[in-house]
């Protein structure tokens, strides 16, 4: 017979951070580099803010803690974000009309969110491939916090609506995960994400609900 072998911890999560924060520290002397010509000021403080991102979002990996969120600082950040990705890498601005109720709190990770947020803006700039008008709104119903995000794209054709959360699912040259991030992270903090058309003007609305700061949600036992 022979013995089971010795159990080791899986690193690999461990083992791909170590070496991210490789490729960040890269990207800030990089930054830092360009900061001291004021021609590529703004481009430094935009590599600057991204590396930063990058770091969050590597430290919440497999994190489970959760902390009181302000949703109106989430969504500032998200929109820088999707601001200077579309103007550093689609070339194109994008235009946010916000309508954020003031004092929204939700549990959970600050990182996690921006990472919802910025998917569906990505995904509404590349509908909108010139750039155009992103709406965002929150606000409180009883017990609740909904959160839509809705673009000025060409909406998505009724026929694909039921698959664009699967993984892997997507009509560009592209990996189709970004839903499925943003589906994963909201059921992971005991909410809901829908998707459909606007039925005031072409273009997609994204509708999430997520339990208000302090609220317990039943969870169904297996
Ligand atoms: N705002 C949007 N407007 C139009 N179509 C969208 C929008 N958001 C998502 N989609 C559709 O859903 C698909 C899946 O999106 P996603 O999971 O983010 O993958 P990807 O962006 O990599 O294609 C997209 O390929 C696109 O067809
Ligand atoms: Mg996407």
């Amino acid at each position: 017979m022979t013995s089971e072998p010795d159990r080791q911890p899986d690193l690999s999560a461990e083992c791909l951070v170590h070496d991210l924060n490789n490729v960040f520290q890269t990207l800030l002397e990089a930054a830092e580099l360009l900061s001291s010509d004021p021609k590529w000021e703004q481009l430094s403080g935009t590599l600057f803010h991204t590396v930063e991102r990058g770091r969050g979002i590597v430290q919440s990996f497999n994190s489970k803690d959760r902390v009181s969120i302000d949703l109106a600082a989430v969504v500032d950040n998200a929109i820088q974000f999707a601001r200077d990705f579309a103007q550093t890498v689609q070339g194109c601005r994008l235009e946010f009309v916000t309508n954020v109720d003031s004092g929204l709190r939700i549990q959970g990770q600050p990182w996690a969110w921006e990472r919802v947020l910025i998917n569906l803006f990505l995904n509404a700039a590349n509908a909108m491939p010139n750039g155009g008008v992103i709406e965002v709104r929150a606000w409180r119903i009883p017990g609740w916090i909904a959160l839509e995000v809705a673009d000025h794209g060409s909406g998505i054709a009724e026929e694909i609506l039921p698959e664009i959360f699967r993984p892997r699912f997507s009509t560009h040259a592209s990996r189709g995960l970004g839903l499925h991030i943003v589906d994963t992270i909201v059921k992971d903090h005991d909410g809901e994400v829908t998707a459909a058309n606007r039925t005031d003007r072409p273009g997609a609305r994204f509708t999430i609900r997520v339990p208000v700061e302090g609220v317990l949600v039943n969870r169904a036992t297996a």
